[in-house]
């Protein structure tokens, strides 16, 4: 009595605030876990006049560079890239226009709010975004809102543009429109417009680049994206119906739809249409994503009736261009690690955070801007904790969900997510978004009693967190798998934790994990997380039976995670980090406080 009794009082916060979840992670996938996670799935959506602030002008952007280097270096390959936006819709090509720019046309000719030619590019736009890393999987966003008589002149000179000046990335996919359902809205069209004009402008324009651009390239028709509605109401441009008016058609002359695969954008809130103030409160509360994401699940099954994928190309917590103090600090990285395993296991088949350059939303700041030099934003750390959980594996597959039972604090702030590797449970992402700031300072654990199964038992399993003692509200210092991506100042990673953490699993499957509030902590069994090889069979087999997850022609495992020895990588923590203390007695001393506090509190 006495021991407990002084354990209490030693930790008497814990004690107060113990507090448990269950959950039981199954040794192989239950029904309708995810299809594998295409290693491009943590992607970016790039406003198509902004390419210069992240690519560079005259000068390549070393930050940028870096930090998609990363990402290569946990998946093996770069993220998919989506170069789309209201942009697209204002782009007109001049190859004389030799700036590193684009130029405000002085005489436009379009129709609309913004006229739709009233941006001219030329050469070294193509320069620019030629400075991708190699592989990089683009969809290149073509203009549809203007319609001269040499609309389709237009459009096949700029996607011969596309498909002529890169060497590096790989144009995977044309999306022709940004957001059509809004074009009455812009001034781009009028009378009645809607998704049966649509679909028929679509194809006419489709077709035109596929006769003229891919077909003399020997590319196949099945390369274009239709958007779907970008309105939650209302439309006539949700999937079924575009379906209808056979968007789906074949290719004249082919057996082959023009049709890629579905183009969905969305918002957890964008200023001026949600109709609240949004609070981190309300952002953490996890639950929040599964309701407003529910109109576009209806479009996902919608997809699914078709042989197209789903893809989410343009999104972000809030559009157009982030909030300050929301979608510029620590808790968005929670709400954005949570927000890609939730979609990668609803079978969506890449998320492109939309960024701009003035966005408080985009995952790093490329150029100075408010006064402020280039940067890494928080929600970067979510990219790198996603693709390292993955791996290069192109074997990866994830279950779980938002825990939608808890109360109290914590409702709707606990997701339990399990990832398969090769079909085994290999990592079990534990997340605990209660949003506590640095200056409350009393953060509490969450203590997640995981019950694996009986043949785990006595395994060691590695921990990996992604944290920032600042809590919520902190806009700089967070850490992923003991890395910052912010030290160094160019985007390079930088271990400032070199602890291996890791816990014995019982002989009976289970292991107590405490998560602090305000943090994700990655379970991972069979040693640290980002040290898997790059599987070149099963990345064949993949890119073979689902091009649209890693396409043909992208150069795959060229990062340092998928380098043979996987012992030589300087950007994924080192495991043979000789004499480190390993921190496994510490954390079991805290949980064995934190059971005796659940006792105490049951009795
Ligand atoms: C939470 O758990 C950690 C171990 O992960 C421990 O160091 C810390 O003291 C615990 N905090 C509380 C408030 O119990
Ligand atoms: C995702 O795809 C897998 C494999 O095809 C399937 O078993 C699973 O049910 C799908 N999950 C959802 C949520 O549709
Ligand atoms: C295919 O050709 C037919 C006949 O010329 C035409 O009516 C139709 O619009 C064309 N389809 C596309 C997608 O261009
Ligand atoms: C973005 O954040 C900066 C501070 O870094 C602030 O000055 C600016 O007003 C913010 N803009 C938006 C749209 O939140
Ligand atoms: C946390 O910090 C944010 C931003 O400074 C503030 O809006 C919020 O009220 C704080 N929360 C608490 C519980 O103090
Ligand atoms: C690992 O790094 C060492 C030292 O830089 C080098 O000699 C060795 O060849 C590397 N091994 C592999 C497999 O890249």
């Amino acid at each position: 009595m006495a021991v407990i009794g002084s354990l209490a009082t030693l930790s008497l916060i814990s004690v107060v605030a113990a507090q448990t979840v269950q959950h039981a992670p199954p040794a192989r996938p239950a029904q309708g876990v995810s299809q594998i996670i295409s290693p491009s799935f943590a992607g970016f959506g790039i406003e198509p006049s902004n390419l210069f602030s992240f690519t560079g002008g005259a000068q390549p952007n070393e930050l940028t560079n870096n930090l998609l280097q990363n990402l290569i270096d946990y998946t093996g390959v770069p993220p998919h890239i989506r170069l789309g936006g209201n942009t697209q819709d204002y782009f007109k090509w001049d190859a004389s226009m030799d700036g590193w720019y684009w130029l405000n046309n002085p005489n436009p000719v379009g129709q609309g709010a913004f006229p739709t030619d009233h941006m001219i590019i030329g050469p070294r736009y193509f320069e620019t975004l030629d400075r991708f890393p190699a592989g990089t999987p683009i969809t290149f966003g073509l203009n549809l809102a203007y319609t001269e008589p040499d609309y389709i002149d237009q459009i096949v000179t700029m996607a011969t543009q596309a498909m002529e000046r890169l060497s590096n990335p790989v144009i995977v996919s044309f999306e022709i429109g940004n957001e059509p359902d809004l074009y009455l809205q812009n001034g781009f069209r009028t009378g009645s417009w809607g998704g049966n004009v649509y679909t028929e402008q679509w194809l006419d324009r489709a077709q035109a680049v596929y006769d003229q651009v891919l077909k003399p390239r020997g590319i196949g028709a099945n390369f274009f994206e239709p958007a779907a509605t970008a309105s939650t109401i209302g439309t006539s441009f949700e999937i079924v119906q575009l379906a209808n008016f056979n968007i789906d058609a074949d290719a004249n002359g082919t057996q082959t739809p023009l049709v890629a695969q579905w183009n969905q954008h969305d918002y957890y809130y964008y200023i001026g249409v949600s109709t609240y103030p949004l609070t981190v409160s309300q952002f953490t509360d996890l639950r929040t994503t599964n309701n407003q994401f529910k109109a576009w699940e209806t479009q996902i099954a919608q997809a699914d009736q078709t042989p197209f994928a789903y893809a989410l190309r343009e999104m972000g917590i809030v559009g157009p261009i982030g909030l300050h103090e929301i979608t510029d600090v620590y808790a968005a990285a929670l709400w954005n690690l949570n927000f890609f395993l939730y979609t990668a296991a609803m079978n969506i088949t890449m998320v492109g955070m939309h960024m701009t350059d003035n966005s408080n939303a985009s995952a790093w700041q490329p150029i100075e801007m408010y006064g402020n030099a280039p940067f890494v934003r928080p929600n970067y750390y979510s990219f790198a904790a996603f693709d390292q959980i993955i791996g290069p594996t192109c074997q990866a597959r994830v279950g779980g969900s938002v825990d939608f039972d808890a109360t109290g604090d914590y409702a709707g702030r606990l997701a339990m997510y399990d990832v398969y590797q090769n079909d085994d449970l290999a990592s079990v992402v534990l997340i605990n978004s209660r949003p506590v700031n640095g200056s409350q300072g009393n953060f509490q654990n969450m203590t997640f009693q995981l019950s694996f199964d009986r043949s785990l038992g006595g395994q060691t399993v590695h921990l990996a967190y992604l944290t920032n003692p600042g809590g919520a509200d902190a806009s700089s210092g967070t850490t992923w798998n003991g890395i910052s991506y912010e030290e160094n100042g160019d985007g390079t990673p930088k271990v400032v934790d070199e602890t291996e953490y890791t816990l014995d699993i019982q002989s009976d499957g289970s292991l107590n994990v405490p998560v602090r509030d305000s943090s994700a902590v990655v379970v991972n069994l069979g040693g640290p997380v980002g040290q898997r090889a790059y599987n070149a069979d099963a990345c064949s087999s993949l890119s073979r039976s689902r091009p649209e997850a890693l396409n043909p022609g992208i150069k795959t495992g060229q990062g340092t995670a998928a380098s043979n020895s996987g012992s030589n990588s300087t950007n994924a923590k080192n495991a043979n980090n000789a004499g480190v203390r390993s921190a496994s007695s510490l954390l079991g001393a805290s949980i064995i406080a934190l059971s005796i506090g659940v006792v105490l509190q049951l009795a």
